[in-house]
């Protein structure tokens, strides 16, 4: 989608034009027949209502769409701002027509709140038709470009910004898409290679050998049931001061998550395509970060595995040896997440001995039986850490909730035969994953774990996405650096 900013005074060819429209504030240049028929439709400007009529203008009839984002003092102003340029694309995408102008006069935005309605307009078109070979003319989207005019000073500067973020989103969301039999961790290095390639981003990789060499048994244990070797993607950001120690984003990227020998059961298992959704997150994230070009220091850290089940795979029983030295007992194959991010979240701390580390993982169904899909879990050993993540994501809409940790928890880790197990027991299965997590960072550095396996991917369209890949984590992460690293 394009987005281009007119000069009010221009005359506007538009046949499809849109028009943001406040709690009752209709707006009084609108022709009297129009401003009735959208009253007769009970069309307030509340925020979520939409509208639409025709009028004649110069001899031709154009179609006017009435976007509500209720009053100006509503507690979520920029997020129903968002969500009105949303459903403007989300009505128009298949529409027929090419372009749709959107009129902000007289809506008495900021530049920030505009840049919000384009982020949402934005983001709403994505979709991923590459395998679709027979989509009709009229179930293919036709909407192209926005015309804005009227935006408030300092939109077009802002919206470069909002760009980039909306780029890192669609990169995810196409990442998470793919189905596991093209990407795959291979791929999904050669996919970031081509995307970042010329952006600034330094990209490092390391193969199963370079792995096994360092000793990152409990990452390489997963892979072993996969024909796909397994990869450690790098990606670093240099924006900030010189020299300076950088954030880490870790994210778990099992390509394929079969459960391995503890295999899962058939219904549903087609989901776990997605299930390098935090890997995804941290690679749209970081491109994200080089397209705006951030001032701030990031490293970003994929650990990539498909988990098969196989001859030569992991069994049920087996002890892995972590990078960290530490001993596991893998109880669960199904439980290969953690197993995953525990090797990339010590190498990534004795390679960049990051100031604060965060991760993102689709780790547990338990999350999604306690949050369901509007938030994901947080968990940290740092409240300030929490409170700037969780800030971060009531900022953007990719909504945090924190749960408890502690001692009590850790205990049902416990192994009979290595340092711990796995998995815990029948109850609390988010949190001893995340108690699990914990036991792999140094130094008490500040550290947080999302897992995000209800908000990756949606059954049915939100504001701001049809349904399949939300791209969640992203905007969360962005909002994170810029309020923590760049304020
Ligand atoms: N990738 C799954 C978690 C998941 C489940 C994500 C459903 C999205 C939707 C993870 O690897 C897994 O299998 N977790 C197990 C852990 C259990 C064996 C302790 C789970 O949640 O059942
Ligand atoms: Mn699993
Ligand atoms: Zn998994």
């Amino acid at each position: 989608m394009q987005i281009q900013f007119l000069d009010a005074s221009a005359p506007s060819p538009a046949r499809l034009v849109a028009r943001l429209v406040n709690q009752d504030a209709v707006p009084a240049d609108l022709e009297p027949v129009l401003a009735e028929a959208a009253k007769m439709a009970r069309f307030s400007g509340k925020g979520g209502q939409m509208f639409e009529g025709f009028a004649e203008r110069d001899g031709k009839v154009v179609r006017i769409a009435l976007a509500g984002i209720g009053a100006a003092d509503a507690k979520d102003r920029s997020g129903a701002i968002e969500k009105a340029g949303a459903a403007i694309v989300a009505k128009y995408l298949v529409s027929g027509e090419a372009e749709l102008t959107l009129d902000l006069t007289g809506a008495g935005l900021s530049a920030e709140e505009a840049g919000g309605a384009l982020l949402g307009a934005v983001l709403r078109s994505w979709r991923h038709d590459v395998y679709r070979t027979k989509l009709t003319d009229d179930k293919k989207p036709s909407l192209d470009r926005i015309l804005v005019v009227g935006a408030p000073e300092g939109t077009e500067a802002l919206w470069e910004i909002e760009q980039a973020v909306a780029t890192g989103v669609a990169f995810t969301r196409e990442l998470v898409t793919e189905p596991a039999n093209t990407i795959y961790p291979e791929t999904f290095v050669a996919r970031c290679r081509e995307k970042m390639d010329g952006t600034g981003l330094k990209i490092r990789v390391l193969d199963d050998d370079e792995m096994a060499a360092l000793g990152m048994g409990s990452l390489l244990g997963v892979a072993k049931g996969s024909v796909r070797p397994a990869r450690l993607l790098v990606m670093e950001w240099s924006g900030g001061a010189e020299g300076g120690k950088p954030v880490a984003f870790v994210g778990k990227g099992v390509t394929f998550d079969t459960g391995g020998i503890s295999l899962k059961p058939p219904a549903g298992m087609e989901d776990m395509k997605w299930d390098m959704g935090g890997a995804g997150a941290v690679a749209g994230t970081m491109l994200a970060l080089a397209l705006r070009k951030a001032k701030a220091n990031v490293v970003g850290v994929c650990g990539l595995v498909e988990n098969m089940p196989d001859g030569n795979a992991q069994r049920p029983g087996d002890v892995v040896t972590s990078l960290s030295g530490q001993t596991i007992e893998v109880i669960n194959t199904d439980a290969e997440g953690r197993l995953v991010l525990c090797d990339a979240l010590t190498w990534v701390q004795r390679e960049y001995s990051p100031t604060r580390i965060v991760d993102l993982a689709t780790l547990t169904g338990a999350i999604i039986a306690a949050l369901a899909h509007e938030y994901a879990g947080l968990f940290s050993n740092s409240d300030e850490l929490a409170a700037a993540l969780s800030a971060a994501g009531e900022a953007t809409g990719d909504r945090l909730w924190r749960f408890p940790m502690g001692t009590a928890y850790d205990k049902q880790l416990e192994s009979p035969i290595a340092d711990m197990k796995n998995v815990g027991g029948r109850f609390g299965g988010s949190i001893t994953a995340a108690q699990f997590l914990k036991r792999f960072i140094e130094n008490d550095t500040p550290w947080a774990h999302l897992d995000i396996a209800g908000t990756v991917w949606a059954d049915k369209p939100g504001a701001t996405w049809d349904k399949g890949a939300t791209g969640f984590g992203v905007r969360l992460l962005d909002r994170f650096v810029r309020d923590a690293l760049e304020a």
